[in-house]
């Protein structure tokens, strides 16, 4: 089968697949720490950017709901520390706000009822289609969910740009080059930088195509009437994502805190996920009708709505918290930045017919403006 329906499969089947099982625990003690998963700081720092958005909204219409969207919420931590910020700080904005999740996995879908039973807004799931049928006006949030979009892989093989498959061999897999590439997807390579066949790699050298950004943009724009995208996640530039030294693409495996290159091992146990590429996901949300608003990595994004001044918080005397506390929130607030790990991600903001005030010439996202010097 040709790796991207490996790819569904392993991540998404109901009985054994990683995320379709619901198999897969988020978190320090499971199998691997996303922002959120680190304490309510990430959300704390992230709600500002989203109330701002939402109250452009709220101004532009003055009466109905208004929603927040997530895609992938995982153990639905972010979703509850978000609402709860919200709830908190902008009451009189979380009266029209409902909490919409969309989740494609049973198995995680009842771990995050489970998680928001107490949660201070209401909330439901649904999809992007059952959405459009009544899109909704305000903010999708996509924190670490389109690395794991079912990714298609490819070789150079005897001058050709070839997919590789996944076949059974000796009770085992093995991956193959087979045909060449359709020339819907030569067309894409080419946009990326990769117009020859083979454009100067090796033989075998190998990497990622992203065929499923651009169904996900469709469908994640016909599900929003009016309002925001917000992509947080591992991206690279095509220059860096196909360099010639990249031989062997982007994808990792992760389970119990470890990290490994073989897609092949041990399928269904472990989490499968590929970087975004920065200009395929601006060539997908271009051609499903979405606005470029800008990008920035997560250490400029939280350092513009605050992270120096929560820092600095947490060393004045009238906090209130033990010293423990305070030492392990500083610790998780300079994980969220540390340029080598989550302050490499890139928060990157799409619009789709915004209000009328906020296009994006006169008012840049919040997170896009430059930290304070004080
Ligand atoms: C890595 S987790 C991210 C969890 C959460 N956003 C966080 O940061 O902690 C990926 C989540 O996306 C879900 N997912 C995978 N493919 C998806 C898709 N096509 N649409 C929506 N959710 C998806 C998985 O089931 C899982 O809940």
């Amino acid at each position: 089968m040709p790796f991207s329906s490996y790819m569904a499969w392993v991540l998404h089947d109901p009985e054994h697949g990683a995320y379709g099982a619901g198999r897969l625990r988020i978190g320090p003690g499971g199998d691997f720490a996303t922002a959120p998963s680190l304490g309510p700081a990430f959300a704390e720092l992230l709600a500002p950017q989203l109330a701002d958005w939402l109250e452009g909204l709220a101004r532009a219409v003055p009466t109905g709901p208004l929603a927040l969207v997530e895609a992938g919420p995982g153990e639905g931590q972010l979703a509850l520390d978000l609402a709860g910020a919200l709830a908190q700080r902008w009451p009189g904005l979380t009266e029209r706000l409902e909490l919409v999740l969309v989740e494609p996995n049973p198995g995680m879908a009842s771990r995050q009822r489970q998680r928001l039973a107490a949660c201070p807004l209401p909330v439901r799931w649904s999809s992007f289609e059952q959405l459009a049928e009544r899109p909704v006006r305000g903010v999708v949030l996509a924190h670490e969910v389109l690395d794991a979009l079912a990714v298609e892989r490819f070789e150079h093989h005897q001058g050709h740009w070839c997919r590789q498959r996944v076949r059974l061999a000796g009770g085992g897999l093995e991956l193959l080059a087979s045909e060449p590439l359709s020339p819907v997807e030569l067309e894409a390579l080419a946009d990326l930088g990769l117009a020859e066949p083979g454009a100067g790699r090796p033989e075998g050298w190998c990497s990622e195509l992203h065929s499923g950004l651009g169904p996900w943009m469709a469908g994640c724009g016909s599900a929003l009437a009016s309002g925001w995208l917000l992509v947080i996640d591992y991206a690279l530039e095509a220059w860096r994502y196909y360099a010639p030294a990249r031989s062997a693409g982007t994808l990792m495996a992760y389970r119990g805190q470890r990290a490994q290159a073989d897609p092949l091992l041990d399928p269904g146990a472990w989490d499968l996920t590929a970087h975004l590429c920065t200009d395929s996901l601006e060539r997908a949300a271009l051609g499903a009708g979405w606005q470029p608003l800008g990008q920035c990595r997560q250490g400029e994004a939280l350092l513009a709505l605050g992270l120096a001044q929560a820092l600095h918080g947490l060393s004045t005397a009238d906090e209130g918290l033990a010293l423990a506390e305070r030492l392990a929130r500083r610790e998780a607030l300079l994980r969220l930045v540390d340029p080598a790990a989550l302050g490499d991600f890139r928060w990157l903001a799409y619009g789709r017919d915004l209000p009328a005030e906020r296009d994006s010439q006169s008012a840049p996202p919040l997170f896009l403006r430059e930290p304070p010097l004080s």
